[in-house]
């Protein structure tokens, strides 16, 4: 080691990694603490890529461009380690005042800020995807409105007798789209609302029964044409004191999104009392969630990849989370055996009581 003492405690002092080398040779003279850290070696005979991660050819590793005497200025690659892929900024410098000389190199790691610029550009593009299906989905609605309305009002100049029923019948697209406009609205607002933490609750008591019921009957009719049967299993007989309306809410949303994504098969509903806390779960054997979406899909605006519909929004399940959190509870989603995905809400009981029958 033709290192200082001094200047090596200094450097192990440092939590960039730094190798020190021979000019020319490339023999290591030293490492720092930092360097002897890592689980890899930052030298060769370890491979190297750019920074688009494509691989170096060896007179191209920074290492070997540092010891023919390169100065390297912040230039980036990447090394793939058992932890995955990590990029470095490296610095190199030259000190010919011994002979042979010395090159001292610097590696930055910058993959946190990678990984969080990824996140973020991830997070921007769901956003743009997010602007553009909305500003079609709130289009179509306005547009069938209009022909709707221009239609009526071009059959009253014409003066001819329309029956009461008539005008009724032919309302009864534009209540549709109206409903579907109402729908979206509402979901932006949510959305709006969670983001600022203004989700507050208006707490009710009521028999977790009814509400399982209520909301199966809802959409027994649109599961019916979707081609599935919505079955609400038995319930335990609970009081809750939970914002009625917003857990109707949240189940709704699972339920819609079962029966959307459940490729018409069975949907069960089922609510289970453990540990002081009430499971809702529905069941559906459709396309399921791949381990890699499991976590995202609950973040606002994020879709799944595959099977992209226009008129799906990714808000649902954002809104069910933040609805689970604000009663203090939790979502997820498990696989199913045999194909599909069973989403649970976790809520807390405020008082457990047991409904007298
Ligand atoms: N029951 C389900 N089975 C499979 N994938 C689902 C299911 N529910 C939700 N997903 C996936 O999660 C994504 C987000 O759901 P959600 O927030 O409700 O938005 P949307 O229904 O508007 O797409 C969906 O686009 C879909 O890819
Ligand atoms: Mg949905």
């Amino acid at each position: 080691m033709s290192e200082q003492p001094g200047m090596e405690s200094v450097l192990d002092f440092l939590t960039v990694p730094v190798v020190r080398l021979e000019e020319g040779s490339a023999r290591v003279l030293f490492t720092n603490a930092a360097a002897r850290a890592l689980p890899f070696s930052l030298v060769p005979p370890t491979a190297a890529l750019d920074a688009e991660g494509a691989p170096l050819p060896p007179e191209q590793h920074p290492v070997q461009r540092a010891a023919r005497g390169e100065q390297l200025e912040g230039e980036l690659f990447r090394w793939v380690t058992p932890e995955g892929v990590r990029t470095f900024v490296i610095h190199s410098r030259v000190d010919r005042s011994r002979s042979p000389g010395v090159v001292t190199l610097t590696f930055q790691d910058i993959s946190p800020w990678r990984h969080a610029e990824e996140d973020l550009r991830r997070a921007l593009e769901a956003r743009d995807s997010f602007l553009s299906v909305a500003s079609h989905e709130l289009k179509s609605p306005i547009t069938v409105l209009q022909l709707v309305l221009e239609r009526l009002q071009r059959g009253a100049r014409r003066e001819t007798e329309l029956s009461g029923s008539q005008v009724a019948e032919r309302l009864e697209p534009a209540l549709r789209q109206v409903r579907r406009l109402g729908v979206l609205v509402q979901n932006l607002l949510d959305v709006s609302r969670a983001r600022n933490n203004h989700f507050v609750l208006d707490r009710e008591r009521f028999e977790l029964g009814s509400l399982v019921r209520e909301v199966c009957e809802r959409f027994t009719e649109q599961s019916r044409q979707a081609g599935s049967t919505l079955v609400a299993e038995d319930c335990p007989l609970v009081e809750v004191h939970w914002d009625r309306l917003r857990v109707e809410q949240a189940l709704s949303n699972l339920v819609t999104n079962a029966i959307k994504y459940g490729a018409g098969g069975p949907i069960s509903v089922r609510a289970e009392l453990q540990d002081g806390a009430v499971s809702l779960r529905v069941e559906d054997r459709g396309i399921g969630v791949t381990d890699g979406d499991r976590e995202r899909i609950f973040n606002p605006f994020e879709r799944a990849a595959s099977g992209h519909r226009v008129e799906s929004l990714g808000l649902g399940l954002y809104i069910v989370r933040e609805i689970a959190r604000a009663h203090g509870g939790t979502v997820g989603v498990s696989g199913r055996e045999g194909g599909g995905s069973c989403f649970t809400i976790r809520l807390p009981v405020e008082v457990t009581e047991v409904v007298s029958e």
